[in-house]
């Protein structure tokens, strides 16, 4: 490791040798080091070697001791629904009964919320974030490290991304939630980002990267004639071409490692409507309720749209490798997984887990877990859906082989 590190001092400049040892010598792993804010030596990295640490002044995320690696995702929250009546506060009750009954049922190594946190047509000026408060709470209770994406319904009148992000990342340490760079991701867009995921530690470079990407969608604040865009901004594909770039330059220098990568983005691209008419459930398990329509995908609410993702779903697939899978939620009766044959990437619902949203008589109300059964990006990962009375279905293992 330290030799490693004097090796490349040659090409890397003395600060990063000191970015190595701090790693080597400071860095924290989760679980131990999460419940008290570790501190960090104030490290002077390179401005174009910034990207290698994202989280300074946070743990590092690591595979658990057995070398894996597991995620629940739970998606389309829904809280805040009719606050005047008795069953929207209900509603909010049993989600947070479900999370608590997950967290403490699958102890995953991180969670996903893959937007829709607020149902924001429903709330109020002054008090939506307060939302994000109860969303939060069963994570920090938990002790799980977590980050989100939002939805189209995280954007209304009382409520919009930015102010769910800040009051996340004000509510708990563990949120590795963070913004896009000022200029990229457009009005309502801000919540794209990427997380490193390292196999020990002590590792100079990450095994794993989960991408997220907002995809807006919603109404500005105030604001009821115009929709925000529901697709994610243009800006994010040249994003996504400077960071990988990026991060190919810096860490490959550091270390020549194959990463692997995991996408969630709360609107499905649109790509994915022409996949539910192949579905065959052998290959393609779990509920398929939801036609996929207008406003189901991205760039679908308004037909003049049409088109608009593909810059996005262009560069996610151009530049991002090792991608095992790119995951949305918004559609609450599908929960499958497929190829998605113009791209030759595997594309999986989450699983409806807020009792907000709507819903139908047996669709049900759970998550999707995630496992990555070793670092190794060339493995396959195992997932399936997991419901709240601890029923499991539609399992399948996501690898090279998966839906060929
Ligand atoms: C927000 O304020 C409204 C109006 O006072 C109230 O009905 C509602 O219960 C409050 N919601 C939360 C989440 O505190
Ligand atoms: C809350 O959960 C209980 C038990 O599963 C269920 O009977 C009830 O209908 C749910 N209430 C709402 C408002 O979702
Ligand atoms: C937004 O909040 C204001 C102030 O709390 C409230 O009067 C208004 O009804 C809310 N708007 C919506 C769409 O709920
Ligand atoms: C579905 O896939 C299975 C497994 O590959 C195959 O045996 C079956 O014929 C397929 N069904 C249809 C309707 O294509």
């Amino acid at each position: 490791m330290i030799l490693l590190c004097l090796h490349d001092i040659r090409i890397l400049v003395t600060s990063l040798a000191l970015f190595c040892t701090a790693i080597v010598k400071a860095s924290p792993s989760l679980p131990h080091a999460y419940s008290r804010q570790v501190e960090f030596p104030a490290i002077d990295i390179p401005s174009h070697l910034k990207i290698l640490n994202p989280y300074p002044d946070k743990p590092r995320l690591t595979f658990s001791s057995s070398g894996t690696f597991k995620l629940t995702v739970f998606s389309d929250l829904h809280y805040g629904e009719n606050p005047w009546d008795d069953w929207g506060p209900q509603q909010d009750v049993n989600s947070t009964r479900l999370m608590r009954r997950v967290l403490s049922s699958e102890k995953p190594d991180y969670v996903v919320l893959n937007g829709d946190l607020i149902t924001g047509e429903n709330t109020f000026r002054e008090n939506s974030t307060t939302l994000i408060d109860r969303i939060v709470a069963p994570l920090n209770e938990a002790k799980i490290p977590f980050s989100s994406t939002q939805g189209n319904h995280d954007n209304e009148q009382n409520i919009t991304h930015l102010e769910e992000i800040r009051r996340e990342q004000r509510d708990s340490y563990l949120s590795y939630t963070r913004t896009a760079p000022p200029g990229i991701g457009g009005e309502g867009g801000e919540g794209t980002y990427w997380v490193p995921i390292y196999e020990k530690a002590t590792d100079l470079t990450p095994a794993l990267i989960l991408w997220f990407f907002d995809s807006r969608g919603g109404w500005s604040p105030g604001s009821t004639s115009a929709p925000l865009p529901d697709w994610v901004d243009d800006s994010v594909a040249g994003w996504i071409e400077r960071e990988t770039a990026a991060m190919e330059a810096g860490w490959d220098s550091v270390e020549k490692r194959e990463r692997g990568a995991l996408a969630f983005v709360h609107i499905p691209p649109h790509a994915i409507e022409n996949v539910q008419k192949t579905l065959n459930t052998t290959i393609n398990p779990g509920l398929n309720a939801d036609t996929l329509s207008q406003g189901s995908t991205q760039a679908t609410s308004n037909p003049s749209s049409a088109g608009k993702d593909q810059p996005f779903w262009d560069s996610l697939n151009t530049n991002i490798k090792n991608l095992h899978a790119v995951i949305s939620g918004h559609d609450h009766g599908d929960e499958w997984c497929a190829r998605e044959p113009s791209k030759d990437v595997i594309f999986c619902f989450d699983k409806h887990s807020g009792y907000g949203g709507y819903s139908s008589a047996g669709w049900g109300h759970g998550v999707r877990n995630i496992v990555f059964p070793s670092a190794d990006p060339a493995s396959g990962l195992e997932t399936w859906i997991l419901l709240e009375d601890g029923q499991t279905r539609a399992r399948v293992t996501l690898d090279g082989n998966y839906g060929r």
